[in-house]
């Protein structure tokens, strides 16, 4: 049977029984009520607020000058679109790192005032006491390893992280701990397709992979990126399903010619 098309709500036991049933995860990106109505429609597990509203929305070139203000709003909106997917909404930079007390006052920001069912924060080991603490207000957290573009003036760039033996064992050990704290699911960012399915093979949580291979538990990808809204960015993680900007692009071109030439609005389209 089925685990997810039985639930008219998805929620932290739904997807913890997919993966014990073998059922994969799907989780896309989004950021505004329109885009989650179709999402949640469609059948989404989860929703992910991700802080890549930063680049995707407001075209900041990282994720870091996002705020929590900002997150909320785009929080709230996905909220109240959504009837069935789980809406899990990212901790900004700046929100929670290094003070346990600051992640769980943001955190309960988010869930006060947007309606998100759970948060997700990048970081292992370093970041245990922040989620220890957000655990303690009843708030489900998701965790997120592997390239955690929150960290990129420490990595330098954005290529394939934990191709190295050390960061690889630092890696599991991080999933294994997060796992112990309490986290509900795992979110992988481009690592070795090898090393995401031993990471989803050693813990009992959920691990959703974005460029991290097929041998987890789920995937996630930026809903514009798969769109192909954005028609710059072509990592070879990612598949897109449409062209829109180029569908966008002769739509608002058929417009304004059809502007320009008095043949919008006609007869029909007008009182
Ligand atoms: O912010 C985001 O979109 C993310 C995904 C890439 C996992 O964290």
């Amino acid at each position: 049977m089925s685990v997810h098309k039985e639930v008219k709500k998805i929620t932290t036991h739904v997807l913890q029984e997919m993966k014990t049933n073998g059922e994969k995860i799907a989780m896309l990106t989004g950021y505004d009520y329109s885009m989650a109505k179709i999402l949640d429609r469609a059948g989404i597990d989860i929703i992910l607020v991700g802080d890549s509203a930063s680049n995707v929305m407001a075209g900041h070139e990282t994720t870091l000058p996002i705020t929590l203000d900002q997150m909320i709003y785009h929080a709230s909106s996905v909220v109240r679109a959504v009837d069935r997917a789980l809406v899990v909404v990212d901790l900004p930079f700046g929100s929670y790192q290094g003070d346990s007390k600051q992640a769980l006052t943001s955190s309960i920001r988010i869930m006060k005032e947007s309606g998100g069912h759970a948060v997700k924060l990048e970081g292992g080991q370093e970041i245990v006491e922040s989620i220890k603490r957000i655990l303690t207000a009843g708030i489900p957290v998701m965790g997120h390893l592997g390239l955690t573009p929150q960290s990129i003036y420490k990595f330098g760039t954005y290529t394939v992280r934990a191709k190295e033996e050390q960061e690889a064992a630092q890696l599991i050990n991080d999933a294994k701990l997060l796992e112990e704290t309490g986290c509900f699911a795992i979110v992988l960012e481009k690592i070795p397709a090898k090393l995401a399915k031993k990471v989803a093979d050693s813990i009992s949580i959920p691990v959703i992979g974005i460029g991290a291979g097929n041998g987890v538990d789920g995937q996630v990808l930026v809903s514009h990126d798969m769109l192909g809204i954005n028609n710059e960015f072509n990592p070879r993680f990612l598949r897109k399903y449409h062209n829109l900007y180029e569908e966008m692009f002769n739509a608002f071109q058929g417009y304004i010619k059809d502007v320009r030439s008095s043949d919008f609005p006609n007869e029909k389209e007008q009182y």
